[in-house]
């Protein structure tokens, strides 16, 4: 591999996307493939400042507008000093969210012009696009029956069901039109659905390693 590949996992919260990107970056590192495996908002110490702020319970009367422009700079210096530096490399980088993201909860959830969002995602990510984004669907009941299972729920999963199902339904439209994207039911067993994941790349992508014996 020269550069390398760009995954995204996107889907509501609840659906397991933390969980999926860690049991696709084990498969591969077991198979001697270098990987790095990171998330967002956060990733490197200056976006990870930004997720504690923009993720803190006490934050209110923070306009949609201004999340949106503090994911986009978590995102801008993830992009600068992890996501092209590793792709450089020749790694595979797995990223739990991207820009997806924002067009789900700031655009769908919380009505911005998804226009402007994908302006303002172009300025902070300029050509970094993912190669795949796997986009995990789940029931908004389910989803929030998995979530109150959770000790602690942060500012966003607080906000509601309704935002979840404006949500849900925008990452639908997305997975729709886009090229890059892979569906899969979260409601499958994990296991399972690692093995469903890992058998679509494996369909795309000739260099994925084989099936585990
Ligand atoms: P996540 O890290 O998946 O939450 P958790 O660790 O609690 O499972 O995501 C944090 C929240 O941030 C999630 O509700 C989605 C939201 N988010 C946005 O609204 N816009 C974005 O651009 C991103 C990356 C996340």
């Amino acid at each position: 591999m020269s550069r390398g590949y760009f995954i995204v996992f996107e889907g509501v919260d609840g659906s397991g996307t933390t969980t999926q990107s860690r049991l696709l970056a084990s498969h591969l590192r077991e198979a001697g493939l270098p990987v790095t495996l990171t998330r967002e908002p956060g990733g490197t110490p200056v976006a990870e400042k930004i997720r504690q702020f923009v993720l803190d319970p006490s934050l209110e009367g923070i306009s949609p507008m201004s999340e949106l422009f503090l994911y986009a700079a978590s995102r801008s210096q993830h992009v600068a000093e992890v996501i092209v530096p590793s792709l450089d490399r020749g790694d595979v980088v797995i990223c739990d969210r991207y820009i997806a993201s924002s067009l789900a909860y700031q655009g769908y959830g919380r009505g911005l012009n998804l226009e402007e969002i994908e302006q303002i995602n172009r300025l902070a990510v300029g050509e970094c696009l993912p190669d795949a984004t796997i986009y995990l669907t789940l029931p908004v009941e389910v989803a929030w029956k998995r979530l109150g299972q959770r000790d602690s729920a942060d500012r966003l999963e607080q906000t509601g069901m309704a935002l979840q199902e404006k949500v849900a339904r925008g990452y639908q439209e997305i997975a729709n039109r886009d090229p890059a994207g892979l569906v899969f039911d979260a409601q499958l067993e994990i296991n399972r659905l690692a093995e469903r994941i890992q058998g679509a790349l494996r369909r795309r992508w000739s260099w994925f390693p084989e099936e585990k014996k």
